[in-house]
């Protein structure tokens, strides 16, 4: 389970969880996470660079905010399309074994 708010620890998710190729919004710790190829995981914001709405979905290879269309590639948070301005930012992620931990 997911760090609390109480400070107990525990991973963020699984690398199961993770689609290759594909991956995972979690809204609520601000984080979309990635794996562009297998064994490869990546975190992004979940905050949109256009108007600050959180990404809704990871498909077809861009992580998509519904606001207003913007797509950003999983491989690096690069703007794929859409008014985006800005790529997604980079977040710390921590993969041990197959556990996904923030920081
Ligand atoms: S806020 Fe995401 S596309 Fe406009």
């Amino acid at each position: 389970m997911a760090t609390d708010d109480a400070g107990t620890t525990g991973p963020l998710t699984t690398t199961a969880a993770i689609p290759v190729g594909g991956g995972a919004v979690f809204p609520e710790h601000g984080v979309v996470i990635t794996q562009p190829t297998a064994g490869l995981f990546l975190a992004f914001s979940t905050t949109c660079t256009h108007q600050g709405c959180t990404v809704r979905a990871v498909a077809g290879g861009t992580i998509n905010c519904f606001c207003h269309g913007s797509r950003f590639r999983i491989t690096d948070g690069s703007v794929a399309g859409g008014p985006a301005p800005e790529p997604l930012p980079r977040r710390p992620i921590t993969v041990t074994g197959d556990s996904i931990n923030l920081g």
